[in-house]
């Protein structure tokens, strides 16, 4: 599987979208946010981030073939990591290569990293990258309305 990042193209968006929107997606990531359901939200939120210089922002393509999207944002010594993989291409090191990737592209440490404390798939992706975890919180989970139990993951 050959996985590579590019920078975003418009055509991108509705498959995004329809990503983002996804049920069992939604469950695995918990904490999920007004644009995972509001397609209104789902615009501004890209063209913000888009038009924001301290956001490193990567279309994943498998094969060629849009799979997903990962990014760093926030300030130091807060920058964060982000990252999903449409259903379709789970299973497949999609997600581990392209973290690989974007840590690349970004010479800050150390980076954040937050999970859902049962998201098995992305704690094993993020410890794979070199994460460790670092502590737990308690956050409230829009995707499954309730509050959850959160991990930490710290990249130095
Ligand atoms: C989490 C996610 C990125 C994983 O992507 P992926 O391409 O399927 O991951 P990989 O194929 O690289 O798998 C990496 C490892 O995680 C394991 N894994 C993946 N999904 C798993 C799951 N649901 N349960 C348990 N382990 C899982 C794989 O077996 C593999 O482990 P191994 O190398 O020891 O065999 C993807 O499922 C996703 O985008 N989920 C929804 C959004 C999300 O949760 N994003 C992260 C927010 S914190």
């Amino acid at each position: 599987m050959g996985v590579s990042l590019r920078e975003l193209e418009d055509s991108d968006l509705p498959i995004f979208w329809k990503q983002l929107t996804d049920p069992e997606l939604q469950q695995m990531a918990a904490v999920t946010r007004k644009y995972h359901y509001d397609r209104g939200h789902f615009d501004r939120h890209w063209s913000k981030v888009r038009s924001d210089p301290s956001v490193i922002l990567r279309t994943v393509l498998a094969d060629g073939a849009v799979a997903g999207h990962a990014a760093v944002f926030g300030p130091p010594p807060e920058r964060e990591v982000t990252y999903v993989i449409g259903r379709a291409h789970w299973g497949q090191g999609i997600g581990t290569a392209a973290l690989t990737e974007l840590i690349k592209l970004e010479p800050v440490r150390p980076l954040h990293a937050d999970a859902a404390a049962d998201n098995a798939g992305s704690i094993r992706v993020l410890e794979k990258c070199g994460f460790t975890i670092t502590g737990n919180s308690r956050c409230f989970a829009r995707a499954r309305d309730e509050e959850i139990d959160l991990v930490h993951l710290i990249l130095r």
